[in-house]
């Protein structure tokens, strides 16, 4: 019987790139992917600095039998928020530069790890120019629509999941419960605010760390809004045993300014970034000065900012990266390029295999905010629906208890 052909992968390169804000689990991604394009024979290379490592000369390292560091965060082909097209801030077009680096380094493949941004680019030049391009997803914010389905009381709902997210959320939980000790040993009000930009999703993961409390960009704060959160707070803190109380915000949060008379974000700084996305920061201080002044409870503001993207990549977005880079050998082999491996369903540690992931176009994914019944903007908290969805990753949200209650001394 004649012998059937297999078409070898000899040969071939595949490149690596990541862009946008980095997260704990990109070290993880490239090394799933890394190991998997080899075990195909591919050689693999990485781009360093996003998009920027394929302008010029080129930025290019051979990442093919390297020793790799998965469980460490951050990426180590560093990041940029490099727009290969034009854009008002930077109007060249930069493709003909990055076609002639493709072509030089003789790379066949490219994944870009990125959010809609980053792999929105990498798909319009795979549409106008052919480049065999494969995306793969990353965002702690994650508001990346993946599509990934939530059953929750035997209905199904699109939620989203993206690599990145748990590790931030994981950290942060851990955050909000170290602060606990010290909002209780003044009595105070503490308002945490947390990176997400347009979206609440992970401002929900102080709730696992004993935030009673929560502000998402999705519901607007307008002053009638302000004053029912206001009222609020007054009678969370008075019921709460341990005389404090943690409020979680996320930075983008639309909020009233009456000295202004408009409703806004607060600013980090005036700049943009060449995808037009400005810096939030800083709703903390003006949300906790607001409430010192409206209900006589000290309240102190606090920033989690990068801390939600540092440190370790934590066990569950490991083994998510290396079920989505299981998708991508999948796309290699069948060369199905411009999708980007999803998530199907919301699963648990141990149900995070190839067979529960699928792929998505990478030109249609854009945003997706936390879903209104994720959160019930009448108690500023998130609802058990969204419990249920990060208990999937995290462990339940810890009971806010206080420890002491000494019998007080009478003077007779
Ligand atoms: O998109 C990820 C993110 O961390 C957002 O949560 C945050 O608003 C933004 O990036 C910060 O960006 P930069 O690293 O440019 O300060």
């Amino acid at each position: 019987m004649e012998q059937k052909k297999v078409r070898p992968f000899q040969g071939k390169t595949l490149a690596i790139l990541t862009g946008g804000g980095d997260t704990p689990a990109l070290n993880a991604s490239i090394e799933a992917i890394r190991d998997r394009a080899s075990v195909l024979g591919f050689k693999v290379y990485g781009i360093r600095k996003g998009w920027k490592g394929l302008l010029g000369d080129g930025d290019i390292v051979d990442l093919t039998g390297q020793p790799y560091d998965g469980w460490y965060g951050g990426t180590a082909l560093r990041s940029s928020r490099t727009n290969p097209l034009p854009t008002k801030k930077n109007p060249e077009d930069r493709v003909p530069q990055i076609l002639r680096n493709i072509d030089r380094y003789k790379i066949d493949v490219l994944v870009t790890i990125g959010g809609d941004d980053t792999n929105g680019a990498a798909k319009k030049i795979y549409e106008m120019h052919g480049v065999p391009v494969i995306g793969f997803p990353k965002t702690i914010d994650n508001d990346l629509r993946t599509g990934t389905i939530h059953e929750y009381n035997g209905e199904q709902s699109e939620a989203v999941l993206c690599p990145g997210f748990e590790s931030a959320a994981k950290g942060l939980m851990e955050y909000t419960l170290r602060l606990d000790t010290t909002a209780e040993s003044h009595s105070r009000i503490l308002v945490l605010e947390i990176m997400g930009r347009d979206a609440g999703w992970l401002t929900g993961s102080a709730v696992f760390g004993g935030a009673e409390l929560a502000l998402v960009p999705e519901v607007v704060m307008t002053k009638e809004k302000q004053l029912e959160f206001f009222e609020k707070v007054k009678e969370s803190y008075k019921n709460s045993k341990k005389q404090s109380l943690i409020i979680a915000v996320s930075e983008g949060v639309r909020w009233y300014d009456d000295k202004t008379d408009k409703i806004d974000v607060v600013y980090a700084s005036s700049e943009v970034d060449e995808y037009g996305h400005a810096r939030f920061g800083g709703i903390s201080g003006v949300i906790a000065s607001e409430i010192s002044k409206q209900t006589k409870i000290e309240a102190r503001g606090q920033i989690t900012g990068y801390y939600a993207r540092a440190g370790e990549c934590r066990k569950y977005d490991k083994r998510l990266v290396s079920s989505l880079a299981d998708k991508i050998a999948d796309i290699l082999l069948r060369e199905k390029y411009g999708r980007m491996p999803v998530l199907k369903k919301i699963v648990d540690f141990q149900e995070l295999y190839e067979f529960n992931t699928t792929t998505i176009d990478m030109g249609s994914i854009g945003n997706f905010p936390l879903p209104k019944d994720y959160y019930d903007d009448n108690n500023f908290q998130f609802t058990e629906k969204y419990i249920d969805f990060l208990s999937y990753m995290l462990d339940k949200p810890r009971q806010a208890e206080f420890l002491y209650d000494f019998p007080k001394v009478v003077v007779k």
